[in-house]
């Protein structure tokens, strides 16, 4: 019924150049599919092709992509359009550290048309011609900041409570034409992500980040078992069912207080 396991399957990874999508990329090269990687960094896509091909039966493209950028857009859901794809990994984000009315708006909007109007894009595009072949599975990445409010991290939580939001209610309408969207929430884990955003987290505790691998991994398994949702680790896991426990104002004061930065605090 389900093809994860189809032989020659197929999975585009967008943000497939560093971090979370490089780590789908060697997972899935792994397990025999053929590979779209999507980025806009086309050096390291190349790089990560030379590393996966050598010794495998798999076809790996590599599309230079701005998913910001309109026309880079449509020429991924244009590649989308064309079929064939059993799995697409909605996974291409950033991050912005800092207080919203310190960060510059361009930045902020840049960051909306990546995390919402290209992950959109890209799911219409695959949820469509996946429904037309009745199979297939999207991943959306979202974040464990979609749980709840993110204080210095405004932009970017809202981000990622739509795609939550988004990913949910597409589960559902997908799951009766047998096509399985899940929602990927990871805890931190080390990527590039923390520089590019800004975010300093060498004070933080080794056991809060996950391993990438384990990222990967639960999230295929979440696909394998149809879920909706899936938030890999135990400690991300104990603080989403923490932060439902509690009034909402809690998560939402506590994080003002972890990330505000020094020169708020003397304001
Ligand atoms: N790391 C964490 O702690 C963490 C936690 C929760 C959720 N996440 C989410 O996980 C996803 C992957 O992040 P990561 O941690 O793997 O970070 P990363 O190492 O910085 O990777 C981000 C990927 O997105 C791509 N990207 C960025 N801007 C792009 C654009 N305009 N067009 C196309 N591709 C673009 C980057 O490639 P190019 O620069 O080459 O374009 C890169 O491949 C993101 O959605 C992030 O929000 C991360």
């Amino acid at each position: 019924m389900f093809d994860l396991d189809e032989p020659r399957a197929t999975a585009l990874i967008t943000g497939a150049s560093s971090g979370i999508g490089a780590a789908f990329a060697r997972t899935l090269a792994r397990r025999g599919y053929d590979l779209v990687l999507v980025a806009r960094r086309e050096d390291r896509l190349q790089a990560l092709a030379d590393e996966l091909q050598p010794g495998r039966d798999i076809r790996i493209e590599t599309l230079r992509a701005d998913l910001a950028k309109p026309d880079d857009l449509e020429r991924v859901t244009n590649r989308i359009a064309m079929g064939g794809m059993n799995l697409v990994v909605n996974n291409a984000g950033v991050g912005a550290y800092g207080a919203f009315a310190e960060l510059p708006l361009e930045r902020q909007l840049s960051m909306i048309d990546l995390n919402v109007r290209a992950l959109t894009a890209v799911a219409h595009a695959a949820l469509r011609s996946m429904q037309e072949r009745q199979r297939g599975a999207i991943i959306n990445v979202a974040s464990t900041v979609a749980f709840q409010p993110g204080p210095y991290m405004a932009t970017y939580a809202a981000t990622k409570s739509y795609v939550l939001s988004f990913t949910e209610s597409l589960h559902e309408e997908a799951r009766p034409h047998n096509v399985t969207v899940t929602c990927l929430c990871p805890g931190p884990v080390h990527t590039e992500f923390q520089d590019i955003a800004g975010f300093d987290m060498e004070e933080w505790p080794s056991f809060m980040f996950e391993p990438v691998e384990r990222v990967v991994s639960e999230a295929l398994d979440a696909v394998r078992a149809r879920r909706a949702l899936v938030v890999p680790g135990v400690a991300p896991k104990a603080a989403m069912v923490g932060n439902r426990l509690v009034p909402r104002f809690v998560p939402r004061r506590i994080a003002a207080l972890l990330f505000q930065p020094e020169e708020d605090k003397t304001a």
